[in-house]
């Protein structure tokens, strides 16, 4: 990408959630950094002891903690938790390892501008425990995906993907480094293109669409962890683009 992006041009962001933050820091650093066009103006976890609160609050990046507890249920935290968000008027919501369900009004309230990133090669393994299933199984390849978020939990159209092989000798700690390795890539990758302008989501003849410069993406843009180093460069990431 190109030099510093003015304030004015970058797309205010808020990013939830609820461990380690890895993929926050790279988003974040991305956006110091001036390579991504992004504003990240809060860093919501459920959980206190996130790790990655301390993380942002280093970074100078305003953190807000919303606990479950105190609730009465799903729909009244959510709808807490979009005011809180909306306070800070972004124009997308990066879920980040946010480990909660959300519930279908907090969904239509930021439909088509939110995003996940989930540690498996999507539709296989929603839900959790993702590594530990690829080695139960056997394959051969696992990866992350991103994609819109809909009320289909792990189920919204896929934007990008990271594919890495699967190793005789792999863990599931192992697998999950490589793979969150590849998360730091494809996040922001997705993240640029929609804030550029050319990433959307948009309504089709069987549902929602993801829709990469002004065409729907038949399947999720694929990035192979053994190919194109620099995923931050659009171009290379998006010759599998159909
Ligand atoms: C990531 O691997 C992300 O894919 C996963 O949580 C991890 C968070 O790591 N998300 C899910 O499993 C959601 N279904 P991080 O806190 O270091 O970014």
């Amino acid at each position: 990408m190109d030099a510093r992006v003015a304030p004015a041009e970058r797309l205010p962001i808020a990013i939830l959630i609820s461990g380690r933050g890895s993929n926050m820091r790279a988003i974040a650093e991305r956006a110091r950094d001036g390579r991504l066009p992004v504003d990240v103006r809060v860093v919501v976890s459920d959980q206190p002891d996130a790790p990655g609160l301390a993380t942002a609050a280093a970074m100078g990046i305003p953190t807000r903690t919303l606990q479950a507890r105190g609730f009465r249920d799903r729909e009244a935290y959510d709808a807490a938790l979009a005011e809180l968000l909306a306070s800070f008027r972004p124009e997308l919501i990066v879920l980040a390892g946010f480990m909660r369900i959300l519930s279908p009004p907090m969904v239509a309230r930021f439909a088509g501008r939110m995003m996940n990133i989930h540690p498996s090669l999507l539709p296989k393994y929603p839900g959790l425990h993702t590594h530990r299933r690829v080695l139960a199984a056997g394959d051969a390849v696992h990866g992350a995906s991103v994609h819109f978020v809909t009320e289909e939990l792990d189920g919204g159209p896929l934007i990008i993907q990271a594919r890495i092989d699967v190793r005789a000798e792999d863990t599931e700690e192992s697998l999950s480094a490589r793979v969150q390795r590849q998360e730091h890539r494809i996040y922001p990758q997705a993240i640029e293109w929609f804030a550029r302008g050319r990433l959307e989501l948009r309504p089709g003849p069987g549902g929602v669409q993801a829709w990469l410069d002004g065409r729907p993406l038949a399947h999720p843009v694929l990035v192979d962890a053994r190919g194109v180093d620099d995923c931050s460069n659009s171009s290379s990431a998006s010759s599998s683009v159909e």
